[in-house]
């Protein structure tokens, strides 16, 4: 049975985002799935935020699809694929992001097409009807290293 997190608030979701920034080494990849409103960019900030990105706020890129933050312990690469709708990941290079020196985390995973990662943990977004702070989390793993992230990061909060 896979293991669900459930958090109370956004405050609960980004301390867990915090624990798992320091398992983090380069050529990591996480999907972030989930709707419109349920915690992806909050989360990717806080992630952010604990590798020790402080010069510029994490934010949904609107236009910009990529945007790399260099400056923290491994540089974080925040996609956000949302605007790609059907095709258009294949032209951006992707793969280089995902091979290169920092940890990717890609929203709107869907839309990666043919660019899908071989190795890649999908953490799934779950908000509640009758809760608006309330979200649930999933993991998913594809591939050996993702595979053992995803052991760390259950331990860590087991
Ligand atoms: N437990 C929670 N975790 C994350 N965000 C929450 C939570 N409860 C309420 N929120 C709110 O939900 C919204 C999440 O927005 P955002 O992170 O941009 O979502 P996404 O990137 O998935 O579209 C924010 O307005 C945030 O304040
Ligand atoms: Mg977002």
């Amino acid at each position: 049975m896979a293991k669900k997190w459930a958090f109370a608030n956004e405050v609960q979701l980004q301390n867990f985002a915090k624990q798992i920034a320091p398992l983090l080494q380069a050529g990591d990849v996480l999907l972030l799935d989930g709707d419109l409103g349920a915690g992806k960019t909050s989360f990717t900030r806080a992630l952010g935020t604990a590798l020790g990105i402080t010069d510029e706020p994490i934010k949904s890129p609107t236009f910009t699809i990529i945007h790399e933050y260099p400056q923290g312990r491994i540089p974080l690469y925040h996609m956000d694929l949302y605007r790609l709708e059907n095709g258009g990941a294949g032209d951006l290079g992707l793969e280089e992001y995902f091979e290169g020196d920092g940890v990717s985390v890609v929203e709107w995973p869907d839309f990666l097409g043919v660019s899908a990662p071989v190795d890649a943990l999908t953490i799934h977004f779950f908000k509640d009807d009758d809760d608006d702070n309330r979200r649930v989390l999933t993991t998913d793993a594809v591939g050996k290293r993702s595979a053992q992230l995803q052991q760390q990061i259950e331990q860590l909060t087991a």
